[in-house]
């Protein structure tokens, strides 16, 4: 009985190292920021707490129950009504541990608010139902690249309803609110790809709101947004337009294998005529295809809502030149 006991406290201590050391556990992924301690510290904390005190009061239940059990020949006696001894102990115990949870909580807000002064810049717009960050020398992507070791700081807001940016990896956690901008920032420590998830309900396409972080080399991380700034220059007209349609998260609403989704699937709709909600009918070209990105509200495809935003100031002509190549290389 003693052996086993010893067995799992020593389990448990073992888990409880694991947890802190290499970082991967059962609850979190390992983690990959210079700032996870500021969450992992007070988590595990919490969690040993919580299971320390499930067996303790779960123990002395059964016990309890047990021992003091109503008997047939046995008198309840009366107990001892009040003992200061005893208060002092349940009280005080517990104030010095929520003391600890609070100051352990306090630090790692302090650490997780105060992004260093000179962080590394990137805006992050997030629509229904995609992500699109902004990098300082006007480069968009719809994953976030960023150089390993560096300070980066996300500027973030809304073009419709409250999304939530979450990057379990480096335990970074930040509402998206329309009309404001909120902040929030990381370190990388290793080179890879993490997850980067939406975690506040949006809407119909809120579990498709995934992107990747993508840690680089500073060496690489240059040459990426180099290569990335000039989709024009450095692609022809229909793959670049593919590359825009990817980063600006066309494909969210509208596939390009027939299937129909938020909006119509643009799979070979260049050169035919479409009935439209109105009842009137119309020619699917050129001019048709830049009115539904600039104006979307105009043309209502019969069978769907007016529900995409405006990309007027969002794509320049070139631009919506490069996209009509590809909705046509879909024929
Ligand atoms: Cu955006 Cu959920």
């Amino acid at each position: 009985m003693v052996d086993f006991a010893v067995g799992t406290l020593s389990d448990l201590s073992r888990m409880a190292l694991l947890a802190q050391s290499d970082g991967g556990s059962f609850w979190l992924p390992p983690p990959e920021s210079v700032s996870s301690w500021a969450v992992d510290n007070v988590f595990y904390y919490i969690l040993y707490l919580s299971y320390f005190f499930f067996a303790l009061i779960f123990a002395v239940l059964v016990l309890f129950v047990v021992r003091y059990r109503r008997r047939p020949g046995v008198e309840a006696v009366k107990t001892a009504t009040h003992s200061t001894l005893l208060e002092a102990v349940w009280s005080l115990i517990p104030l010095g541990l929520v003391i600890i949870m609070f100051y352990a909580g306090f630090v790692g807000y302090v650490e997780l608010r105060s992004p260093p002064e000179q962080a590394y810049e990137i805006l992050v717009t997030a629509r229904k139902w995609s992500w699109q960050f902004t990098y300082p020398d006007g480069t968009i992507d719809n994953n976030l690249h960023v150089p390993v070791g560096e300070p980066v700081r996300l500027v973030m807001t809304s073009d419709d309803v409250i999304h939530s940016l979450s990057i379990p990896a480096f335990r970074v956690k930040m509402d998206v609110v329309p009309g404001r901008y909120t902040r929030t920032w990381f370190q990388g420590k290793e080179l890879g790809t993490y997850d980067l998830y939406c975690t506040e309900y949006c809407g119909t396409g809120h579990s498709d709101m995934l992107a990747s972080v993508v840690v680089h080399e500073a060496d690489d991380f240059r040459a990426w947004l180099k290569a990335a700034g000039d989709v024009l220059g450095n692609n022809p007209p229909a793959k670049a337009g593919e590359i825009l349609f990817r980063r600006h998260g066309c494909g969210s609403c509208h596939s390009t294998d027939g299937t129909p989704r938020v909006g119509p699937s643009l799979q070979g709709i260049v050169g035919q005529t479409h009935a439209m909600a109105d009842g009137s009918s119309a020619a699917v070209d050129e001019n048709y295809i830049r009115q539904s990105i600039l104006e979307p509200g105009t043309k209502i495809r019969q069978g769907f809502r007016n529900q995409m935003p405006t990309y007027k100031g969002r794509l320049n002509d070139q631009e919506i030149t490069a996209i009509i190549q590809y909705i046509k290389s879909l024929n």
